[in-house]
């Protein structure tokens, strides 16, 4: 290659791989290229421009042939849209093809033995199984007709939908997203058109002007809906017409808030929420691992952290609880334990239960998580697990049978790793969103602990995302 902006042409290359980004992989004259909307088996003209020293960005040109692992996608919006980058694949395709990223992870980094990796629990569901979504008005939206923005009106360059992937500051307009039940598109498009006929301006993020920033959307398995409409100022309008005028329309919105977002960036956490209408919290439910126990129940409050496919997270929940065979006299450390929901998942059937976790109003929902369930052998504890999970910690809490761990998608710290070894608990359930990552930590714990057993599971249909379940035992 010339230089790393000169563009290159392949003609009828074969794409070999799903790839793990979700970007599909291609190797024309040995060089590593990924290719957007590509799928395993087309064959395709590339323009393929240098991105980094060791790989490439490849652009489909032509296609010779599709592959046979495409389908049409459902989305109107896929392949402008950066959320749902697999829907060109058959649902059955995805899944084995995030079987194969487990099973490359643990071959080519952890290098470890395994046993034979368990078939991927499938969702049952692979549209509409989000519980949380969040839109953001712009007043640059993406335009679709190719026509210059300079010849459009404010209101035609109004938008609320999701970024465009690498731009800040452009909004593709989304007419109908098949992440979240409805209302959620209902909902949107009511706020939208309401924001439209009252001239309520949408915010330049630029320039940081404009009222309407972003609009979440978050829903239980039951129907219940939660709506936060962040502004950056408090607006009459918006207050005595259209928040009202929101919940008259929808009567499954059972919780509405509003938040004033000065500030540039679009952090809501450190804000104070205004209680409009309705609950001031979602109660999500969980069914429990074994029978004649009651459902869990779980508050989900505007900034809780809550799994965002409900009905999978059972499924995952469930495959950690089975694979850790708890006898009921087991002290569990739950690491990373977020709202504290695995932990109140195994609370009944142990001893007793520590998690970890660094958002302090996260625990503070897991405390009140485990009074809401009578649950009170769990014990919750803020910090950065590097800092917190240290041998006065575990002399003070008693040392772990069982670790569960659940780190985010970066894995976990080396320090906790080396704790962890340094505790030696006898058995440790690894939940990960991340297969490379938990490979990498798989290695480094492989000193003291063998896979006993390997569980995908697939959370986030229509996307690259696979989450997986790892069993390990301590070596005798
Ligand atoms: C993948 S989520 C798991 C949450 C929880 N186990 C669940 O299933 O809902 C990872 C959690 O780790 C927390 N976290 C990330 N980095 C951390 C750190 N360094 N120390 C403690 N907690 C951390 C995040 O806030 C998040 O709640």
């Amino acid at each position: 290659m010339k230089s790393r902006r000169s563009p290159k042409f392949f003609e009828k290359v074969e794409i070999i791989d799903a790839g793990s980004e979700g970007k599909a992989v291609a190797k024309p004259e040995e060089l590593v290229v990924f290719v957007p909307f590509a799928a395993p088996g087309d064959i395709v003209d590339l323009e393929v421009i240098k991105k980094k020293r060791n790989y490439f960005e490849g652009f489909i040109k032509h296609f010779h042939k599709y592959s046979d692992y495409r389908v049409v996608p459902e989305c109107k919006h896929f392949g402008t849209c950066g959320g749902c980058k697999w829907q060109h694949l058959d649902y059955k395709w995805q899944l084995v093809f995030k079987q194969k990223q487990v099973k490359d992870s643990l071959d080519r980094i952890a290098k470890v033995n395994y046993p034979e990796i368990r078939p991927i629990l499938a969702a049952p569901t692979p549209y509409y199984y989000r519980n949380k979504l969040e839109y953001t008005f712009s007043n640059r939206k993406w335009l679709t007709d190719g026509a210059p923005s300079s010849e459009k009106s404010e209101e035609e360059m109004s938008g609320l939908g999701f970024h465009l992937p690498g731009m800040f500051d452009r909004i593709l307009d989304i007419d109908h997203c098949h992440l979240q039940a409805e209302p959620s598109n209902e909902i949107r498009l009511f706020v939208r058109d309401f924001a439209l006929d009252k001239k309520l301006s949408f915010y330049d993020v630029r320039n940081h002007e404009g009222l309407l920033r972003n609009l979440i959307i978050r829903n239980t398995q039951k129907g219940e809906v939660m709506v936060i409409l962040v502004v950056s100022a408090e607006d009459e309008i918006v207050i005595t017409q259209l928040l009202p005028a929101l919940k008259a329309e929808f009567s499954q919105i059972t919780a509405l808030f509003y938040v004033v977002n000065d500030k540039k960036n679009d952090v809501i956490n450190d804000l104070e929420l205004i209680h409009v209408a309705g609950d001031a919290e979602l109660i999500e439910e969980m069914a429990s691992p074994v029978e004649g126990f009651p459902a869990l129940k779980f508050g989900i409050a505007p900034v809780s952290f809550y799994q965002t496919n409900a009905s999978q997270a059972e499924v995952l929940y469930k495959t950690a609880f089975e694979m850790a065979a708890v006898s009921g006299e087991e002290k569990v450390y739950d690491l990373y334990t977020g709202a504290g929901t695995i932990a109140l998942y195994f609370a009944r059937f142990v001893k007793e239960v520590v998690g970890i976790e660094y958002v302090e109003q996260a625990v503070l929902d897991a405390a009140q998580n485990a009074k809401r369930n009578n649950i009170s052998n769990a014990q919750f504890f803020a910090g950065d697990m590097a800092k917190v999970l240290d041998e006065a910690f575990v002399a003070e809490q008693g040392k772990p049978d069982i670790i569960v761990t659940d780190p985010p998608r970066a894995g976990m710290h080396p320090k906790v790793i080396t704790q962890i070894l340094a505790i030696q608990a006898d058995k440790i359930v690894y939940v990960s969103c991340n297969p490379a990552t938990q490979a990498r930590d798989l290695q480094l714990l492989e000193v003291l602990y063998e896979v006993k057993a390997v569980q995908p599971v697939d959370m986030f249909p229509q996307t690259q995302h696979v989450e997986n379940v790892v069993l390990l035992h301590k070596r005798v």
